[in-house]
């Protein structure tokens, strides 16, 4: 069932574990993700960043193979269907009427109070429709070090302001995780984190999950988040692997065995970080 996030973060967040989200690139890794989640039997979120919607042919497009795939396998696990880093009110409002069930808002390149505003009008688009709004506040860089991205880690009081005037139903502060590989060591801010938490009612979502120590991830859950997104980790298993299998296989040019052949990478690699998600659930 497509639904939003709102139950399964309130219950991860009641549980101190974390709900995955793993973002989709193709039709094949939709596939994976949604088949090792059902046996798994587990809730996820498949996150869309407005590139991969573009590469895909679009919010229609993916909206329509992803219910075309929860009805053929029959699924029956939740699934949310999030738009990553929506960058203005229209895209989001785009994404949300193409089907998805939820947005991220990422107004956070604004000033604050632009941020407030433009995630204000996504949240009372999207709420009366049922879709859930998450918002970034401070900036979370990519490919840079945990350093570097210090000067644009969020403040508790930004969080408070950011929540309070919008109402929305996750918060990703930025607090020293960046997209995509790091430069050096990723350096979490736990004791900002677990202020924020305490701060506001509603689930943290931690991005920049690959290449973060499985250690630093408990501590993250421990200290309140409930989302943590997971997008690089994925492409760098699969590609591994179908480079492997591309050097042994010389003559293969079947596309299906191609893509294929990185099947079994994504979901070893998917169950467990679903499992690290849940070691320290109560
Ligand atoms: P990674 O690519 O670092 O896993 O980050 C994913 C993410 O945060 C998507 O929003």
């Amino acid at each position: 069932m497509l639904v939003n996030f709102i139950e399964m973060l309130q219950d991860a967040k009641a549980h101190q574990y974390a709900v995955a989200h793993f973002n989709i690139n193709n039709l094949e890794w939709t596939e994976y993700i949604l088949e090792e989640m059902e046996t798994l039997k587990r809730p996820v979120i498949l996150g869309v960043s407005e590139g991969a919607s573009r590469y895909m042919g679009g919010f229609l497009v993916v909206a329509s193979f992803v219910k075309a795939l929860l009805k053929t396998k029959k699924m029956t696990i939740p699934v949310c269907l999030h738009l990553d880093h929506g960058s203005s009110f229209e895209v989001c409002k785009e994404a949300i009427d193409a089907g998805f069930t939820s947005v991220m808002i990422d107004a956070s390149r604004h000033l604050l109070s632009e941020n407030i505003q433009i995630t204000k009008e996504v949240v009372s688009y999207a709420h009366p429709l049922g879709v859930s709004v998450e918002a970034e506040v401070g900036h979370i860089d990519s490919n840079a070090s945990s350093a570097d991205s210090k000067a644009f880690n969020a403040t508790v009081e930004d969080a408070k302001t950011l929540y309070e005037k919008t109402e929305i139903d996750a918060l990703a502060p930025a607090l020293g995780s960046v997209h995509g590989l790091y430069q050096g060591e990723p350096n979490l801010d736990f004791d900002r984190m677990l202020e924020i938490k305490e701060t506001l009612p509603i689930p943290l979502v931690l991005h920049g999950g690959t290449g973060i120590e499985d250690e630093k991830i408990k501590k993250a859950i421990a200290s309140g988040i409930s989302k943590i997104n997971i997008n690089t980790e994925l492409q760098l298993v699969w590609s591994k692997a179908v480079r492997a299998f591309l050097e042994e296989n010389k003559d293969v040019y079947d596309p299906r065995k191609i893509i294929g052949s990185g099947k079994d990478a994504i979901q070893n690699r998917v169950r467990e970080i679903v499992m690290l998600f849940e070691a320290g659930r109560m």
